[in-house]
This record gives structure tokens, sequence and C-alpha cells, in this order.
């Protein structure tokens, strides 16, 4: 059973009871994190919580936490769950309200928060790579904000599962934007692209860690639009999550990407990575 915190208690996963009118529940009126864990060590802990930080401000949920708060209560989860590798999966609503499109006044926000086993990377998908399908992007305009209403990110990862595709690339005019869970890297010619911060992306943790070590490694990197004909004519293609970390993309819409192998780059960068997460 996974272990579970919610507003104050910690408890198993299937012992959780939600309101039906919580927010979150009703309108999917909330903000989520998932954090991995390394030896039993959150990875890259502040600029999660910075993120959460920003996310609620946005939607003006008030942080019912402080960082050190967050920090214990995540420290107990990893404890309680006794797994060195694992994910912490966070999520504040707004509370519980009668039904109303409007904030209200006095809700309390619900925090649930859950750990999870987290497997060793398929070897399958580091020596063979991925798969990726391009969508046209129908999400909403504040891609920035983490909010759990995922209902469009759903639906086209279902779309590329039919596919038998990995992931979904969403495209919108003609820009190369995100995957439905991760962000994606373009290597032309030993340089790598990323798309720009703005509302149109989750500003990804792992995108943060992968461009520091692109610029560590002494790849040229940068961060700018992303053409649909610069993702097609692709060397290599990479997608970063904080489950997937950096992953190859061998395959796009049925067609190899460059040699069909995992990338040059993308070996090195890997690397990179992994000594990172393990120093
Ligand atoms: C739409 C989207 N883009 C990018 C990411 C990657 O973000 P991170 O590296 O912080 O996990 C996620 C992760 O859930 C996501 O949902």
């Amino acid at each position: 059973m996974s272990q579970a915190y919610l507003n104050g208690q910690y408890l198993p996963v299937e012992e959780c009871r939600i309101p039906a009118l919580d927010r979150g529940f009703i309108f999917g009126d909330a903000i989520y994190e998932l954090i991995p864990v390394y030896s039993a060590q959150p990875f890259q802990l502040q600029a999660h919580l910075t993120r959460l930080q920003r996310s609620l401000a946005q939607v003006r949920i008030s942080n019912p936490h402080s960082e050190y708060d967050w920090q214990q209560i995540i420290s107990q989860l990893i404890a309680n769950a006794n797994l060195d590798q694992c994910s912490i999966y966070i999520q504040v609503t707004r509370g519980v309200a009668a039904r109303d499109h409007a904030y209200p006044t006095a809700a309390t926000p619900t925090v649930f928060a859950m750990v999870n086993p987290w497997p060793k990377q398929d070897e399958m998908m580091l020596s063979q790579g991925l798969s990726a399908v391009t969508v046209e992007d129908m999400r909403w305009n504040r891609c920035d904000i983490k909010v759990t209403s995922l209902l469009a990110n759903v639906m086209m990862k279902q779309h590329a599962i039919d596919a038998q595709a990995h992931e979904a690339i969403f495209i919108r005019d003609n820009a190369v934007l995100e995957g439905s869970s991760t962000n994606v890297f373009v290597v032309s010619k030993e340089h790598v692209y990323t798309a720009p911060k703005n509302n149109l992306v989750l500003p990804g943790i792992t995108r943060d860690v992968v461009v520091d070590l692109v610029h560590a490694c002494n790849m040229p990197m940068h961060e700018e639009a992303v053409r649909m004909e610069d993702l097609i004519n692709a060397d290599e293609i990479w997608l970063t999550s904080s489950t997937k970390e950096c992953l190859p993309v061998t395959q796009l819409n049925q067609q190899p990407v460059g040699n069909a192998q995992p990338g040059k780059l993308w070996h090195t960068v890997y690397t990179a990575f992994q000594a990172l997460k393990s120093p």
C-alpha cells in the first residue's frame, strides 16, 4: 500500500477520503508537484517547492505550508515508505465549498501527498529510444501553471498510445511546445534547442537541469522557438521529466529520427545526468 499524507495525517493511500465538494474534484481547482527521490533524497527539492509556490500564487490558493513544513512532510513520507528510489506526488486544492465558480471566501486548502515506488528506467527505452507523434495543441493558455486539470494532456497521451507511440508532442501555430507530460529538446547540427519558458509550456524542473548540463558539456544551447520542420528534420529529439529524466526519441510520426538510434549528444547529457543525481 502506498503511503500518503492527508491534511496532517499519515495513512495508507487507500484510506484517504476527500469530500465530494472538494474543489479539486468538482473543478480541478488544484495545483500539484511531482518530486523524484534518489537514494532517499528528494532531487531538486528547492526548485519543486519554488514552482509549487508560484503555481499556487498564480491561482490565488494560499500555500498551506512553509518550505520547512513541506520538507518535513516529504522526509516523513520517504521514511514511512522505506524506499530509496520513489516519487512524491503533492496536491493542494482550494478546499471544500458549496459549488460556485467564484473563489470561496473561507475555504481551507486540502493537502494530499503520496509516495510511489519508481522503477529504474526501462533498458529498452534507453537502448532503442521512444516513439512520439505530433498533435495540435488544444490546451488553454496557462500551461505554465502546474494544475491538476490535465484532461487535454490525458487525451493526447491516449492518442499517442492508440498510435503505438509513447508520447504526444504539442504543436501550436507551427511551434513545437512540449509533450503531454514532458519537455522537448531538439538537436540540429550539434546545437541543442528547447522552447522558451512562457505561458505555453510548463517550466520543467528537469528541463532546467538538462539546459544546465548542456551548457556544462560545452554544447551550444538555445532556448528559442522550435518549428515543426526543425522537429521533423532533427538529428536527435529528447524528452525530459521528473520520472523520465532525459530519454531519446528515435521515431517521430512513424519516421526515423536521425539514424533511428539514441544520439551522441543525448548520450553525453544522459551520462552527466546520472552523475548529477548520484554524486
Ligand atoms: C506538460 C508537462 N510538461 C513538462 C513536464 C516535465 O516537468 P518536470 O521536469 O518538472 O517533471 C511535465 C511533468 O509533469 C508536464 O506535465
